[in-house]
């Protein structure tokens, strides 16, 4: 069955089975895992092989951001494999060539050389690297809400309990406070968060620390954006201190929050930038690290001890150069932006229908809905990296109306494809509407 047949002839059932016998999947009890099977997609739908269309309110990992299908990305990736497959990186290509001239021009203030990597976690392994070796020091600041990656560098920097299971990590990594404290409706105020931060760079020595890392705006921790002032505010610091600013933007990158990169809200040039998911879309993996000028200038007669087989890897290359077409071209950006107060009033409207909703966050099409018990006091529907059984029905109820997002913790993620229409948006959260059905008859008094 299935490997001696013709391709398109095995069923949904037939797929997951197979794959569950031969194949690992992600974060997961293998023996738990019942994994959907997808034959095609286009534009914000999935296709099962029966044909089943399947709404994505989640961009798959938040990283199909021009949404499935489109053409023009494949026949850039198709021209550039028929024209030249691969070339090791101490060779250099067209591509190359203009795909680092096209992101010098969309990259923030004076960021102008990019290292290409194969995704988000090793661009955060190389980010490290290049901090450690620029500044001549090994301290690494970061914070407990965030994911950086699943590499041995990036799972440490990570702050979530993913990184429990995989300690002990890399030596020097230390912890700032958070911008928002777990089972806290907001956020804390940006005075307190940044003396928080001057604090551990106080108590660490500001000479033995290379580099604070962040991601912009948290992601799968629960779309925490950072209130004005506090971006700003790490930048100061940093410059204060002579310490590396790193934004990690594998997620809030490439349009998701409206504009290019999410520390374009505040006007900060962060010193190095990781990026990955929207840089392609996904269409295939990459991720780079971004640098401003004097940080490349130093490598300019520094050896930089990093590389990778696949770094600039010119088929990864044309998919980005062609997706970053496709923002231009189709105004993506812009429809992040316009859809703004569009996703804005729709959890605004469940909010006021539904008890559960404790609290709404989004920034452009970076969203999510948090689910309590009670609004006052504030009693998440799950504990702290835990689920509950209200989350598990919410979870069986999206898939059973065919919308896929993400629904960790006590959350439910709304991050669509950037070419999401206003009545694809409202699709998506009529089905929502019905599952916080489910989380209100938990809510407590
Ligand atoms: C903010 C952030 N950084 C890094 C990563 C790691 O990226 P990858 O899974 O491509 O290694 C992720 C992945 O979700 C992420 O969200």
């Amino acid at each position: 069955m299935g490997t001696t047949t013709a391709f398109g002839s095995m069923t949904s059932e037939e797929i997951a089975a197979l794959s569950r016998e031969h194949t690992f999947f992600s974060w997961s009890v293998q023996g738990a895992v019942d994994p959907i099977a997808v034959d095609h997609a286009e534009g914000v739908y999935l296709y099962t092989p029966e044909g089943k269309r399947i709404l994505d309110f989640n961009s798959q990992l938040m990283s199909v951001n021009i949404g499935h299908g489109d053409r023009r990305v494949i026949d850039a990736i198709t021209a550039q494999a028929m024209k030249l497959q691969y070339v090791q990186p101490a060779f250099t290509t067209e591509i190359r060539a203009r795909l680092g001239a096209k992101l010098a021009e969309i990259l923030p203030g004076d960021m102008d050389k990019v290292f290409f990597t194969l995704g988000g976690a090793e661009a955060i392994e190389n980010a490290i690297k290049l901090a450690r070796h620029a500044s001549g020091r090994h301290k690494i600041l970061a914070r407990y809400r965030s994911y950086h990656g699943a590499t041995l560098g990036a799972m440490t920097l990570t702050g979530d309990p993913r990184r429990w299971a995989n300690e002990p990590g890399i030596v020097g990594v230390v912890r700032y406070p958070d911008t928002h404290r777990w089972g806290e409706a907001g956020p804390r105020p940006v005075a307190e968060s940044l003396q928080g931060l001057e604090d551990v760079i106080r108590y660490e020595g500001a000479r033995s620390i290379a580099a604070v890392f962040l991601e912009t705006i948290v992601g799968t921790n629960g779309i925490l954006i950072p209130p004005d002032g506090y971006i700003a505010g790490v930048r100061e610091i940093c410059d204060r201190h002579d310490i590396l600013m790193v934004a990690d933007e594998v997620m809030a990158g490439f349009g998701r929050t409206g504009r290019w990169f999410a520390v374009d809200h505040w006007d900060v040039t962060p010193d190095l930038m990781t990026m990955a998911k929207g840089l392609t879309s996904s269409y295939l993996p990459l991720g780079a690290v971004a640098m401003r000028h004097g940080i490349a200038e130093k490598f300019e007669t520094q050896m930089f001890y990093g590389g990778l087989t696949y770094s600039s890897h010119p088929v990864s290359l044309a998919a980005a150069l062609a997706t970053i077409s496709v923002y231009e071209e189709d105004g993506l950006i812009e429809n992040a932006a316009r859809l703004d107060p569009v996703m804005r009033e729709h959890h605004a409207r469940l909010a006021a229908k539904h008890p559960s909703v404790g609290a709404t966050r989004n920034l452009g099409l970076f969203g999510i809905i948090d689910l309590v018990r009670s609004r006052d006091p504030w009693t998440p529907l799950t504990p702290f990296n835990g689920t509950s059984d209200e989350m598990k029905a919410i979870g069986k109820y999206l898939r059973d109306h065919d919308l896929y997002t993400m629904v960790p913790n006590n959350s439910i993620h709304t991050n669509p494809p950037l070419c999401i229409t206003a009545d694809q948006l409202a699709e998506g959260f009529d089905i929502i509407d019905g599952a916080l059905d489910i989380a209100d008859q938990a809510v407590q008094g």
